[in-house]
């Protein structure tokens, strides 16, 4: 684990691992209530890469985002990737990792060279949500946090999954009960509060993957599908079986999608090098 210092002196953990070659780095953003662990069911999958995987502020051991608010979150990938002299990477973000990964490629266009989203989408909060997500705050408030994290898990993965799985449901509620309150609650209202990013999607100039699950309560598959169409260069993956959770509920498909979206990228980013080159 690694640190960086922010330029509001908090600091923000990551792990960087793998193969350092002439393909591009790869930045992994975990969703909400969960750290870089989450990641841990795919990496085997991903071994001839290098591979770094960020704690967002709040979460893991990383300081809490300041000023909160999603750009918070952005601004932490964007001086993890500074302080590794990474001028250009590939962003993979799950859920409200993804939330980030499209706050980063507004702030930072020239950073992202393809953008994974997985179980993710680019629309505002639903007036529900935000009431749900305010009922939420109240009850880390009043210190219902264990109860919270509890609730929160179980809907995230397709119903016969969760059934056979109990013991990785365990795991993630007993890790989601050791992120502090301040980042949970902090996530929550950076969530509500974060814009629209379809504009973002429309201008896109590289790749964007969406990775979506058909048995998805959080990011309905008509929603990603919608979603993918709104980017110019799109890979889209529809798992029937999954839910919100690919990387738990079908991690080799997962991994295998994400991998080969980046060595389409690499090689579309080599062969834009070699014209540029023949042009000089
Ligand atoms: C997540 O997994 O990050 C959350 O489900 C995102 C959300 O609540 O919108």
């Amino acid at each position: 684990m690694k640190k960086i210092n922010l330029a509001n002196g908090q600091s923000t953990a990551f792990y960087d691992t793998g193969k350092t070659t002439n393909a591009l780095p790869v930045v992994l953003l975990h969703g909400f209530c969960e750290d870089s662990s989450v990641w841990d069911a795919i990496m085997p999958f991903l071994n001839e890469l290098r591979i770094i995987r960020v704690d967002l502020p709040g979460f893991g051991k990383s300081a809490l985002p300041h000023p909160p608010g999603m750009d918070a979150y952005a601004d932490a990938v964007y001086a993890v990737l500074d302080g590794l002299e990474l001028e250009q990477c590939l962003l993979a973000g799950h859920s409200m990792g993804g939330y980030t990964a499209l706050a980063f490629a507004r702030r930072y266009p020239g950073r992202l060279a393809g953008l994974s989203l997985l179980h993710s989408h680019p629309y505002r909060d639903t007036p529900e949500k935000i009431e749900n997500r305010r009922r939420g705050i109240d009850m880390l408030q009043s210190g219902r946090k264990n109860l919270y994290v509890a609730q929160l898990f179980p809907g995230l993965f397709a119903p016969d999954f969760a059934r056979l799985h109990p013991e990785l449901l365990k795991t993630l509620i007993a890790q989601g009960c050791r992120q502090p309150t301040g980042g949970i609650t902090a996530a929550l209202q950076a969530m509500i509060d974060r814009d629209d990013h379809l504009d973002t999607l429309r201008q896109a100039g590289f790749p964007v993957q969406f990775i979506l699950g058909g048995q998805d309560a959080i990011v309905p598959p008509e929603q990603g599908l919608a979603a993918a169409a709104l980017p110019a260069m799109a890979d889209v993956h529809l798992f029937p079986e999954v839910g919100h959770m690919g990387m738990f509920e079908a991690p080799r498909k997962t991994a295998a999608a994400l991998a080969a979206f980046w060595q389409l990228v690499n090689t579309r980013n080599r062969a834009d090098a070699n014209k540029t080159q023949t042009i000089i």
